[in-house]
């Protein structure tokens, strides 16, 4: 009995950790949402306006977008950025080529002059966060603008634009806006964007430690690779954002992050800032089985057969291997998330835990009186039960152009009115048969990859549904898709650089709209565009009721804490460093060590191939000042926070705000988390920053790079 009474006032006491470590937090709403409180309960030492001052530097002013999507932050008073190596992947493939193979060998320069220039790369900071709700809903109000736009990018992309340029705020020439719906259109924020584009890789590990475990061990835990990778900022001599030039100077951020070798132990606080891009916390259970079959299916199926087609041609060389890298791990690590997303769904009850909710939500809405909140769930339903098809005839297509670069790399539609100027046509044409040969392109796969994708699509859809022009070709080559394909893929005028000269001798609109690929990129683009407005006559429907189920969601919280869906803006979260327990009998330790890099090793397999180097530091346990206290060197570790793609290469910051190591990927036993966030089983998987500085310095002879960051023992 006392041992119960003691159970309980524990409990009591001790609610604030258990509760759970759910929520990507608005920085502008931190206070109002009193989290600080929680955060100190559940460790953090600093306040908040060390986190995120709107009129002081705080640690937001270190952190920002890396690339295109992902987070990556500034840790030296000299703009040295780190982020994950699949962050910058992209850039080191480019980069690469069999000569100079960064991917196969990493890259350490050691000098600035050495740091090599990125095209169409970007690091952004946000500058600057204000609330303008009052502002839209005026605006809907005074019919300025309807209901539609107010969810709709573009419109809202108008009014930022509108906004923006009747504030005077300093450097605004350096800077952007976006404005978009927050809380499914119950709030609306303008951020304010600086984005330099002279940033320059430093240093980057070898495949065989920053990819280390490949698709294999992708999505999964225990995890051993050294997902990591280098870069600078330069800007002007003033500090502001300006094209490459040699006479650029690293750039001095008004915060840089310190680092911290001190570890961290179960339990330690964990925080993390950064930019996750979607999650789907709202969906009712209806939406969660449309993105299971209408989307993650379809998704899975045409990605199988592209990947297999992909693997087989980069084993056979090694040219092939470094351009379809890229390629291959885009392609591979959202097939690999569908297939775990559709299995953590079922696993973890999650279309059951929503119909739960749904029930609880209609019955309070009736017990309050609301008939629109008690009937939203319902209406979403109707609404998703006629998308459906529109939704997955959608995937198709999109997978369908994504992964046939013939179709998605060529001759644009608008590519058309190029011949309005005839004298710019040879111009115009030739960057588009650049566009589409360009280095990392291959015909040959491409055409094996159409000749799987293109009679997958066709088994996956009825006649009705698809595009008129292909059911015609279909008909017309008597059902053999294959040739078909050959015929597009040897005639069209881009199919190689004789077609194209001999084109290019006298080129007219009428050969041009003849060609076959031209016309098969057409049909795909039409039904592309009609499928769009179709879901967008959906989402005119769809968005009101969400933004009404939501406000109902708010308003039962009754003034606890509510988060919204990600959208590639800032957020933070909190939690701690913990193991779970993925299965009944099996715990898995909240952290790794190199040992475990030499028990995967396996030379056989391009995923597991530990370089001679590390070997060698792992045989002398040369760690210098990395090693854990028991002398092994830790790897990979686990913590609760709750982050998704986007937040790839944010930094993990202790109680002080120090870093302790970068998120780079979560479990697979919790892929159902961009819809539902389970408390025992969502994880997210971190590098150990002494791993990270480690490698830098033991393997890449780096210590230039660690003696620019300010290190706290
Ligand atoms: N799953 C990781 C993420 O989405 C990406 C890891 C990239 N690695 C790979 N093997 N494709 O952030």
């Amino acid at each position: 009995m006392k041992k119960l009474f003691l159970a309980l006032a524990f409990a009591i006491l001790a609610t604030p950790q258990l509760i759970a470590d759910e929520g990507m937090w608005l920085l502008q709403l931190m206070r109002q949402q009193n989290l600080e409180d929680q955060m100190r309960k559940s460790g953090l030492e600093i306040s908040i306006d060390d986190i995120y001052s709107p009129d002081a530097p705080s640690i937001k002013d270190a952190i920002g977008i890396f690339g295109g999507g992902c987070t990556g932050e500034v840790i030296s008073p000299n703009g040295l950025v780190i982020t994950n190596h699949h962050c910058g992947f992209s850039f080191i493939q480019q980069l690469s080529t069999v000569e100079h193979n960064y991917l196969h060998n990493g890259f350490w320069s050691q000098s600035y002059k050495e740091e090599l220039p990125c095209e169409g790369i970007a690091f952004t900071f946000v500058v600057k966060i204000t609330d303008v709700t009052d502002e839209i809903n005026n605006r809907v109000k005074n019919g300025e603008m309807s209901e539609e736009d107010s969810f709709n990018r573009q419109a809202l992309s108008k009014v930022a634009k509108e906004l923006f340029e009747k504030d005077e705020v300093e450097g605004k020439e350096h800077m952007y806006s976006q404005l978009l719906p927050y809380f499914e259109g119950n709030k609306y924020y303008h951020v304010y964007y600086k984005k330099y584009t002279d940033v320059r890789l430093v240093a980057t590990p070898p495949n065989s430690i920053g990819k280390f475990g490949g698709e294999t061990d992708n999505w999964m835990w225990p995890r051993h690779t050294g997902d990591f990778s280098v870069f600078r900022i330069y800007a002007d001599k003033d500090g502001n954002p300006a094209a490459y030039n040699e006479n650029n100077v690293p750039l001095s951020t008004p915060k840089h992050l310190n680092i911290s070798l001190n570890g961290f132990e179960q339990g330690d606080f964990a925080m993390i800032m950064g930019f996750p891009g979607s999650t789907s916390r709202y969906l009712t259970g209806e939406e969660v089985k449309q993105r299971m079959f209408q989307e993650n299916e379809p998704r899975i199926a045409m990605r199988d057969v592209t990947l297999k087609i992909i693997r087989e041609e980069m084993a056979k060389s090694e040219d092939i291997a470094i351009k379809y890298a890229n390629k291959q791990a885009r392609i591979s690590n959202y097939w690999k998330n569908s297939i775990g997303m559709n299995k953590a769904i079922v696993d973890n009850k999650v279309v059951e835990t929503k119909l739960a909710e749904e029930a609880e939500f209609k019955a309070w809405a009736h017990s309050i009186g609301n008939s629109d909140y008690a009937s939203v769930v319902e209406n979403i339903n109707k609404c998703v039960e006629e998308m459906n098809r529109t939704a997955y005839l959608s995937t198709l297509t999109v997978e369908l152009i994504s992964n046939v670069e013939f179709i998605s790399r060529n001759l644009a539609d608008q590519n058309k009115k190029m011949f309005e100027t005839p004298e710019n046509v040879e111009s115009a044409m030739e960057r588009t048969y650049e566009w589409l040969h360009n280095r990392d392109y291959n015909h040959e796969i491409d055409r094996r990859i159409a000749k799987e994708v293109l009679p997958l699509y066709f088994e996956l859809t009825k006649a009705e549904e698809r595009n008129p022009y292909l059911n015609e070709m279909y008909a017309k080559y008597k059902g053999n898709l294959e040739k078909y394909i050959d015929d597009v893929y040897n005639n069209s005028i881009l199919a190689n650089e004789a077609n194209f000269k001999k084109f290019m001798k006298k080129p007219t609109l009428k050969k041009f709209e003849k060609d076959p690929a031209m016309k098969l990129r057409s049909a795909i683009f039409a039904s592309y565009m009609e499928l769009n407005a179709k879901s967008k006559e959906f989402a005119a429907v769809m968005n009101p009721l969400h933004r009404t189920y939501l406000k109902g969601i708010m308003e039962k919280a009754n003034g606890a804490p509510v988060y919204p869906d990600a959208n590639f803006t800032m957020r933070m979260t909190y939690g701690n460093v913990k193991p779970y327990n993925p299965k009944d009998g099996v715990t898995f330790n909240y952290y790794t060590t190199l040992k475990g890099v030499m028990e995967k090793e396996d030379p056989t397999n391009s995923e597991f191939i530990v370089p001679a180097r590390l070997k060698e530091l792992y045989e002398m346990k040369d760690y210098g000042m990395y090693a854990l206290p028991n002398g092994e060197m830790p790897v990979a570790f686990l913590t609760t926070n709750d982050i998704t793609g986007g937040n790839s290469g944010s930094g993990v910051l202790n109680s002080r705000g120090e870093l302790i190591g970068l998120a780079f990927d979560g479990n697979w036993e919790s892929l159902s988390g961009d819809i539902n966030f389970d408390d025992n089983l969502q994880r997210c998987i971190n590098v150990d920053i002494r791993y990270v500085l480690f490698v830098i310095e033991k393997l890449g002879n780096c210590k230039r790079l660690i003696d620019e960051m300010n290190i706290v023992k």
